[in-house]
């Protein structure tokens, strides 16, 4: 059976960097809190002229170099994104045309945070029904463009970047082995952009309430979060008929370091096993996963024949994993 290889990784952030030291004189919080309740130290925040195409361009790029695929190969661009560049076009229409990957069909995948395994798993079904032979897949946000930095409950979380991955069919047995998606749209309130869309489109009113901005229920989503994503792993981890020893490298969605270590306590996991990035990007959303990888293959953790188990949970609320023989 065809299976769908990870040909190339490629990630990228911007260069200006967001302390929590900076963050206490904006609102009333302190570098001990952000440490201590999060994990996180430090954020990367674009530029006012940034937008996420070029964020996703930059990654892309970067993971066709990996890949030694050419734009012109592409079949298919999935961009996953909770911060598009505009309603529309979607934004991976303007990554193809930067890319200049001009077979490519191009949409956008809505899932927030998970939205770069849910990317992945489309991709996955296209390239094994023998429809695709070459997909980018990328997770790009610029979270800081919606983040309200007066609500110290949301404004020390998240971050901006992409992370981007070339897939091809596989070979030796190599490959993504399974993918799971879930969803409950029951608790959609818990993570949320209110205004700006059909539901309450943007006037001088939506402005001034700042419903244009991320509100979330933090500690309630956190215990979702945690039982979900425990939930999952074990899913995959049973659908493979594997033992969680089996998994070589795990590459959780950049949340929360309490929720990573709950995860990775769930499994037994030794956190030398487990890719932290969060300390250094924050919460990037759809590009947390993607950009955690590519650290890992660009340090020598993932390596061919390694058992990689990707996991994210983020607004809908959705959460999702894949496991991949590397
Ligand atoms: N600095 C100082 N104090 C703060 C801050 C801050 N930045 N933020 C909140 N507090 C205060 C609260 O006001 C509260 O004070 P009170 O007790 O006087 O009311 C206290 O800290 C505790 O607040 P909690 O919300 O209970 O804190 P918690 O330990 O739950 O941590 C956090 C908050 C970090 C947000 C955590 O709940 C979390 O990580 N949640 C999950 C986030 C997540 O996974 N999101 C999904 C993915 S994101 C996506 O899809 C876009």
């Amino acid at each position: 059976m065809t299976r769908t290889m990870v040909l190339g990784v490629g990630s990228f952030v911007p260069e200006n960097v967001l302390t929590n030291q900076q963050l206490e004189k904006m609102v009333d919080t302190s570098d001990e809190w952000i440490r201590e309740r999060t994990g996180i130290v430090e954020r990367r925040i674009a530029g006012a002229n940034t937008a996420t195409s070029d964020l996703a361009y930059e990654a892309g790029k970067r993971a066709l170099e990996a890949a030694g695929v050419g734009a012109d190969e592409l079949d298919l661009i999935i961009v996953a994104t909770a911060t598009p560049d505009m309603f529309f076009p979607a934004t991976a229409c303007l990554v193809q045309d930067r890319l200049g990957a001009r077979r490519a069909a191009a949409f956008d995948m809505s899932a927030a945070c998970s939205g770069f395994i849910f990317g992945l798993a489309t991709a996955d079904a296209y390239i094994k029904a023998g429809l695709y032979k070459k997909i980018m897949v990328i997770g790009a946000e610029t979270v800081s463009k919606i983040t309200d930095w007066t609500d110290r409950n949301t404004c020390v979380l998240f971050g901006d970047g992409a992370g981007a991955v070339v897939l091809g069919p596989g070979e030796d047995g190599r490959g993504i082995l399974s993918t799971h998606l879930h969803t409950d749209g029951s608790m959609s309130d818990l993570l949320y952009v209110p205004g700006g869309g059909s539901r309450n489109p943007a006037t001088h009113e939506s402005i001034d309430q700042r419903l244009h901005y991320i509100k979330m229920r933090g500690n309630e989503t956190f215990k979702v979060a945690v039982r979900a994503l425990e939930e999952v792993v074990v899913e995959a981890i049973e659908a493979n008929g594997l033992k969680p020893a089996d998994i070589d490298v795990l590459v959780p969605h950049q949340a929360n370091l309490r929720i990573i270590q709950a995860t990775a306590k769930r499994l037994d996991m030794p956190m030398s096993k487990v890719v932290v990035t969060l300390h250094k990007y924050g919460n990037t959303s759809a590009a947390s996963v993607p950009m955690a990888l590519d650290e890992a293959v660009k340090d020598g953790r993932i390596t061919p024949g390694k058992l990689v188990l990707l996991e994210a949970f983020g607004g809908g609320l959705t959460w999702a994993s894949a496991l991949i023989r590397w």
